[in-house]
């Protein structure tokens, strides 16, 4: 009995400490020494601010706005977020400074550029034009987005492969390549182009996109999987509710979504074979985020389908048109509780919590520390 109430009383602070020691889960820069640049690509969930509110993601158009940003920039960066972004703990465990937007031209590119633009699709933009679905939609796409690398490339000198320019530009250099893909899916649902038509193209996109960036001189590049689509209150606002997993997801939307990841892993396992001499990882984000939907309480986080800014009230605080940033949404007391942000994109506590898994705890395979020792340090 003595035992019992002990460990009653003990357990409460045990947790205590577990949970505050998770919420702050960012990983800190002991990785730093590795790598003197990163290039990134992806979609919102990895912009630093290369998208114009105007014309970025419909529904969220208040990115400019407070309460964007109000967790540790305290003033919006047009990230979508209340704050930090995977790429964001990536450059500081690294130790580099955070990652400038391609568009700001006076931003100091010596550390890399962003390259991911909000809204932006994995198959070129004609594709949806043809298809009818033009409504709304962000012109730009990953193909965009190695045009601007180009670009980049070209203002450096660097015009050939191997010419000391491009080496140098390719030198030291991570590319991290996030989630794209989603916003394909999410413009074609209601169109009359199959999610199995999307699956091929965007797929194939990621690949001939990254054989280009190996072709360059790309040598370590990390590529994210698609988060759980189907777990994002969008989408529940969107699905029937008898369209449900355990976890209250819409399990259609996540079948989708597991069934995207597991072709990109196996093209990303025969591009391995065709540049034995590249390192690429796959980040898992879909795995992490699933790990924490079975236990968020271990991470620090309590709400797991509900936004922390949003309109509407239970069960997810989603409605399209009074979206986060709108005069009639409100944000939640504390969104370090929180593993959605505004409907969609996700708060800096969960990107904090995945990038320690991404980086830390196995979820890239092969894993970040693995990529790390097959590169030598240059300081
Ligand atoms: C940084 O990482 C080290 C090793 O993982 C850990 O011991 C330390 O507490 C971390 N510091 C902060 C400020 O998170
Ligand atoms: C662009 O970068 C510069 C230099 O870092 C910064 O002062 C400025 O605020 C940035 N502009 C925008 C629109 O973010
Ligand atoms: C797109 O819309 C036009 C005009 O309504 C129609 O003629 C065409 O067949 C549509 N294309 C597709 C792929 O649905």
């Amino acid at each position: 009995m003595m035992c019992h109430t002990s460990n009653a009383l003990l357990l409460p602070i045990f947790f205590l400490f577990l949970t505050a020691s998770f919420s702050n889960a960012a990983p800190n820069a002991t990785y730093s020494g590795y790598f003197s640049k990163i290039y990134a690509f992806g979609d919102s969930f990895t912009d630093t601010g290369n998208t114009r509110s105007s014309s970025g993601p419909r529904f969220f158009r208040q990115v400019s706005q407070s309460p964007y940003g109000t967790t540790y920039f305290h003033h919006p960066t047009n990230r979508y977020s209340d704050g930090r972004l995977v790429i964001d703990f990536l450059a500081n465990a690294l130790s580099l400074p955070f990652l400038p937007p391609y568009l700001n031209r006076s931003a100091d590119f010596s550390h890399g550029a962003n390259f991911a633009v909000a809204g932006s699709t994995a198959i070129d933009h004609d594709f949806f034009v043809k298809n009818n679905v033009t409504l709304n939609i962000t012109p730009q796409s990953l193909g965009t987005q190695l045009i601007w690398f180009d670009k980049f490339l070209q203002e450096k000198g660097c015009r050939k492969a191997k010419s000391p320019e491009c080496i140098m530009a390719m030198k030291d250099a991570l590319f991290w390549v996030g989630e794209i893909g989603v916003n394909d899916y999410a413009y074609t649902l209601a169109s009359t182009v199959p999610s199995s038509t999307v699956q091929v193209l965007a797929v194939t996109k990621v690949m001939t996109s990254l054989q280009a960036l190996l072709q360059k001189g790309a040598k370590y590049i990390v590529v994210q999987g698609l988060p759980l689509a189907g777990c994002l209150p969008l989408t529940l606002f969107l699905t029937p509710a008898n369209d449900r997993d355990s976890f209250g997801c819409s399990a259609s939307g996540n079948q989708v979504i597991q069934a995207h990841n597991s072709v990109l892993q196996s093209k990303i396992q025969e591009l391995r074979k065709q540049y034995p001499k590249a390192f690429i990882s796959y980040a898992d984000y879909a795995s992490a985020h699933r790990t924490v939907m079975m236990n968020p309480a271990s991470f620090g986080l309590k709400e797991t389908l509900t936004t922390c800014c949003g309109s509407g009230g239970p069960p997810y605080n989603f409605q399209p048109f009074a979206t986060c940033g709108s005069p009639s949404a409100s944000v939640c007391e504390d969104p370090t509780k929180y593993v959605n942000w505004d409907g969609v994109h996700l708060t800096e506590a969960m990107y904090g919590v995945v990038s320690d898994m991404l980086l830390r705890r196995g979820y890239c395979r092969p894993s970040f520390d693995q990529l790390l020792q097959s590169k030598k340090r240059i300081f």
